[in-house]
């Protein structure tokens, strides 16, 4: 599998191996759990566990060219995924022009460290994460057919590019609307007709190009009530979805988990148990299966005080992972959005940032690159029956 993986890779460049011979075993919070980098944790599940990384040539953040966070990659992970790396904005300079240096950086580091490579995104199908030239793209006189070819030339390409390493897409991102609860109009989306068109082709298009890969429709409907419309509507397009005969495998729960206020009964955040099990049946119901695809914990509700608000946090991640390893049947991998708090998008996320300015404490690995209490919840959860 690797040589064949080396081989589809082989005209690519490879990353430059800046502090690849490092070796870094987890530097903390593990002496009471049990021994196992979190990703053979996993695996005695059948799953992988992994995280979201990014690429620079500065060797910053959470870039597998950052030799401390690549250390605590390769020291947990089995499996990674480009933070922004494969999305329309990094990729699709113009209408008639590709830049794979990024996405093929951490497509090499992957191979070149023996990881799986999850794909994150053929379609996020909001304005604001489309390119600008796309927003504004003159669709001439056949608009649906000139929306089509741009759509389904992106996915073939980008597909294609990635054919033997990434075997599971995030194939839609977030095509629906919080508030209006509608789907999310686009250009494409007026060019086409509806968002639903753009959706079918996207899935229909992903398949006829990898027929193998496992097809993700990715969004973050997730556990708290405040959620709990956001989770009818993405069950409605679900349903649609499946009634339209549309290929697709999964769901993937980006779970980015929060607290914004805590329930006395429990000291941790609010979450709808009964409500989310609902959920997840229905979905696993369908057929669907299931994909944790963006972890990490929001911890605005909590004091400042280090030591509590690590124990805080560790313990709303065993609660959350102890209920979805209930559906140990359906659930495929587990991926964190970032390992490392300073590195993690939640420091910069208005809805995550908290109202002290202090550092969320969202990951599993402390800022100094130390684990956290969270890792061991998760060790602990992930072997779990
Ligand atoms: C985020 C990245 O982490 C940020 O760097 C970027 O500014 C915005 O996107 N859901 C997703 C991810 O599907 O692609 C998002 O990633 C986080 C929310």
């Amino acid at each position: 599998m690797l040589t064949q993986r080396r081989n589809v890779l082989g005209g690519l460049t490879a990353l430059p191996l800046i502090g690849c011979a490092q070796s870094v075993m987890p530097m903390g919070g593990t002496a009471s759990g049990p021994s196992g980098s979190l990703d053979e944790l996993a695996q005695t599940r059948g799953r992988r566990f992994g995280s979201a990384v990014a690429w620079n040539v500065q060797g910053t953040g959470m870039s597998v060219s950052n030799p401390e966070y690549a250390a605590v990659l390769k020291a947990e992970c089995g499996v990674i995924v480009a933070e922004n790396e494969m999305k329309w904005q990094k990729l699709r300079p113009s209408v008639d022009s590709y830049d794979f240096t990024a996405g093929d950086a951490i497509a090499s580091w992957a191979v070149e460290h023996g990881m799986e490579l999850r794909g994150h995104v053929l379609l996020w199908h909001r304005p604001e994460w489309f390119p600008d030239w796309l927003n504004t793209h003159d669709f001439g006189a056949a608009p649906a057919l000139e929306a089509e070819r741009i759509l389904t030339d992106h996915i073939q390409t980008v597909a294609r590019r990635y054919e033997g390493v990434i075997t599971s897409w995030d194939v839609v991102n977030e095509a629906i609307d919080h508030d209006t609860r509608a789907p999310i109009e686009t250009s494409l989306s007026r060019a086409m007709g509806s968002p639903e068109a753009v959706i079918d082709l996207a899935f229909r298009t992903a398949r006829e190009t990898l027929p193998n890969a496992q097809l993700v429709y990715n969004d973050y409907m997730s556990w708290e009530p405040a959620h709990a419309r956001h989770c009818e509507d993405v069950l409605r397009l679900l349903e649609g979805m499946k009634a339209r005969g549309v290929p697709c495998d999964a769901l993937g729960i980006q779970s980015h988990i929060e607290m914004f206020a805590l329930d006395p009964s429990t000291g941790v955040g609010r979450y709808d148990e009964a409500g989310w099990r609902r959920f997840l049946d229905e979905v696993t119901g369908m057929g669907y299966r299931l994909v944790i695809t963006e972890f990490d914990v929001k911890d605005k509700a909590l004091p400042a005080d280090i030591a509590l608000r690590d124990a805080k946090v560790a313990e709303y991640t065993r609660r959350y992972f102890e209920l979805m390893l209930d559906y140990d049947v359906y659930l495929d991998d587990i991926l964190a959005w970032g390992m490392v708090d300073a590195h993690n998008w939640l420091q910069y996320f208005e809805y995550a940032t908290r109202a002290d300015g202090r550092e969320v404490r969202g990951t599993p690995y402390a800022s100094d690159y130390v684990a956290k209490p969270m890792r061991d919840a998760l060790a602990e959860t992930l072997t779990a029956v």
